[in-house]
């Protein structure tokens, strides 16, 4: 099988290498078998291997996929993940993403002593099966225009605390996500659409919304619209 992989050594121009792989069950069983057998230096991140760490995701033809449960097709196109720093490869760099985490506020606060009952439970068990693996970063277009975009991950997480009844400071969360925030985001559900886990990011911001204009925010953009009764009298 034969697969073209984006190929970046950290300084020159980016350009596109075809291997042929043989059969392989995984995508990321192309890529150890390309380093062992056709060049060394091919860079790439796995730690589990069982979509778990998701340290692999990359994209495939354009769709974010995790190299370790990605079945290639002959011809698939192989690049790194979008809207990031590409240091090698397909290796990635991950710090401006979780420096994003601590900006949306995407962390317990304070904690107030509660039982969270089965319904809220349910409301935010799944935010934390994030495997912090970036497919959705790479998929939001917002972030090919404003990279100081809070992002999916960021803002899902930001809503699991919030939405906690644990949580005794949800105010100073919600203030976190208004600036490059839930109002920036354009609710296409691309995020939603890729995570390997079946998280909702789009889902989260649109109840962080809710939570927002319950506290007292607003949508910003309609700040600049006019909803006064239009004038006849010409
Ligand atoms: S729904 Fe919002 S956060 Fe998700 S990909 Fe679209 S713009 Fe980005
Ligand atoms: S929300 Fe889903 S796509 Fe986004 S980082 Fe977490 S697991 Fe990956
Ligand atoms: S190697 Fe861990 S998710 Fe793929």
């Amino acid at each position: 099988m034969k697969l073209e992989i984006m190929r970046f050594d950290g300084k020159r121009v980016e350009r596109y290498e075809e291997f042929e792989v043989g059969r392989v069950a995984t995508l990321l069983e192309a890529f150890y078998r390309i380093k062992e057998f056709e060049d060394p230096t091919f860079t790439f991140e796995a730690e589990c291997r069982s979509g778990i760490c998701g340290a692999c995701a990359v994209r495939v033809n354009g769709k974010e996929r995790l190299a370790c449960s990605h079945t290639p097709m002959e011809n698939d196109r192989i690049e790194p993940l979008e809207y990031h720093e590409v240091q090698r490869d397909m290796l990635v760099r991950r710090e401006d993403s979780f420096e994003k985490l601590t900006k949306a506020g995407a962390y317990l606060h304070r904690y107030e002593r509660s039982v969270p009952d089965t319904k809220e439970e349910r409301k935010t068990e799944i935010q934390s099966d994030c495997i912090l693996c970036e497919s959705c970063y790479s998929a939001c277009p917002v972030l090919a225009i404003d990279g100081s975009f809070l992002g999916p991950f960021a803002l899902s997480r930001a809503y699991r605390y919030a939405a906690d009844s644990r949580e005794g400071a949800k105010e100073e969360i919600v203030a976190s996500v208004q600036n490059s925030g839930v109002w920036d985001c354009t609710l296409c559900g691309e995020c939603t659409a890729v995570c390997p886990q079946g998280i909702d990011p789009k889902g989260d911001i649109l109840a962080l919304r809710t939570l927002s204009l319950q506290s007292g925010y607003s949508d910003p953009n309609f700040a600049t619209l006019s909803f006064s009764t239009p004038d006849f009298s010409f």
